[in-house]
């Protein structure tokens, strides 16, 4: 099974230096050799096979000893693409130690017996561990993010460049992490069924109650509201299935991704509420309507919240966009209902890694669709993953040029000039 796997070969040209940070780390060669296979997706369907009745801890060794040293060497390689003064933040380089330090530990089973009780006992613990050295990436990356803008400035390559590989690199932790807890879930304790969900094989849950999960969402951003506000929206909640009319609506899925979705859906949605209905007593309800088609299972999150213009939408979505107060980095505070930015592109990750996606559509004035689209096939949901090539060197190395759309010039033409005489 593994010697099918050939390597796709592409010269990616050596350029100045962005190569150099990883050069004297103890194992380039084997990163570049990792680097060139390329990742392979798996879909619900085969997440399902691992965790069902023949399925052993052995398969899932044997797979993720190879699986994992690619995922990671492909987003290590485009680790080194980002401008060396972004590279050389403290931040940015303990992200990248924790990486190569995870990358060197899988290899030490590379060749190891795989009938070995002791062996696959070991790389349980090891994958346990990387795990949880890889808890903060996000907020330590954020803050080598922070850093870079406040001593460089934003231009707007760099920012383009960066925002295109925070979300290559958090959709490839999301799925490293996503097969981290598959495995250990599987067989990481004495018994493959987990006691608080039975019915879940590992993180996926074969008969995902939407609703139910919508209002558990509800209920706790409600909290977080009622905490900042002192008050909160009600919830109106749809359901129209089409495949099944009037039956609840269920589908193959890892209910803590929907749940991480609609929570953020529900706090932006309430915030902006009450950001825009003050000091009223009333606020309008958020309405939330999920459907189950014959392609995609849609949850829609609407509030009257005033909405947001057309030309700030793409903005939403960026790494560092928000309109919260900074919330305190210490932790020691209570959650807040807003302030990172992240709520929104990491939603959209999240729903993108099994081939959804996630849009808002805003009338500005009134109030803002938040939409969530899953597929309804668990057929048609199959991991998406970036791959590290020519194109991706490409993407970061071309030289912007001049748009290919006119600037409309802001001074009036003196039209006089086309008088006919
Ligand atoms: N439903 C909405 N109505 C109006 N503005 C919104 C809505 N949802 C998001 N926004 C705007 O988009 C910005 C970014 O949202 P996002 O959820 O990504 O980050 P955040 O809410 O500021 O912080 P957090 O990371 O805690 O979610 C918000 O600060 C807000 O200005
Ligand atoms: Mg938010």
């Amino acid at each position: 099974q593994e010697g099918a796997r050939v390597p796709h070969t592409f010269p990616v040209p050596s350029s100045g230096g962005a190569d150099s940070p990883m050069s004297a780390s103890p194992a380039p060669k084997n990163i570049d050799y990792y680097s060139k296979f390329s990742p392979s997706p798996l879909s619900m369907k085969q997440f399902l096979d691992f965790g069902s009745e023949n399925a052993c801890e052995k398969t899932s060794f044997v797979f993720l000893r190879q699986e994992l040293p690619v995922r990671l060497a492909n987003i290590m390689k485009e680790i080194n693409l980002l401008p060396d003064n972004l590279l050389s933040t403290p931040s940015v380089k303990l992200v990248q130690s924790w990486y190569i330090q995870s990358f060197q530990e899988i290899l030490e089973f590379k060749d190891k017996n795989v009938n070995d009780e002791k062996v696959t006992y070991d790389f349980t613990d090891t994958v346990v561990n990387i795990r949880n050295r890889h808890n903060n990436v996000i907020l330590v990356m954020a803050q080598g993010v922070v850093e870079y803008k406040e001593t460089y400035g934003t231009d707007p390559v760099v920012s383009q460049n960066v925002q295109y590989f925070l979300d290559r690199f958090y959709m490839s932790r999301i799925s490293i992490r996503m097969l981290l807890n598959q495995h250990t879930l599987l067989f990481g304790g004495k018994v493959k069924v987990n006691p608080a969900h039975p019915k879940q094989i590992g993180s996926i849950d074969p008969n995902c109650g939407v609703s139910e999960i919508v209002r558990d969402a509800y209920e706790n951003a409600r909290n977080l509201c009622d905490r900042y506000y002192m008050n909160s929206p009600e919830l109106i909640l749809e359901e129209f299935n089409a495949k099944e009319d009037g039956a609840p609506i269920t589908v193959v899925y890892v209910p803590s991704h929907l749940y991480h979705m609609v929570f953020e859906l529900f706090k932006n949605a309430m915030r902006a509420t009450m950001e825009q209905y003050g000091d009223c007593m009333e606020y309008p309800p958020i309405h939330c309507r999920i459907a189950m088609g014959s392609e995609d299972l849609t949850v829609k999150v609407s509030d009257r919240g005033g909405g947001v213009p057309l030309r700030k939408i793409d903005r939403l979505f960026t790494y560092t966009y928000s309109t919260a107060p900074r919330p305190s980095m210490d932790g020691a505070r209570a959650a807040p209902l807003a302030g990172y930015g992240h709520g929104l592109p990491i939603s959209r990750l999240y729903a993108r890694y099994f081939q959804g996606d996630l849009k808002l559509y805003s009338l500005e004035g009134y109030g803002t669709d938040a939409v969530i689209y899953i597929r309804a096939l668990s057929t048609e949901s199959i991991e998406r993953l970036p791959v590290y090539n020519k194109s991706v060197w490409k993407h970061y190395k071309t030289i912007h040029e001049a748009d290919d759309w006119c600037v409309p010039s802001n001074k009036p033409k003196d039209m006089t000039t086309f008088r006919s005489f």
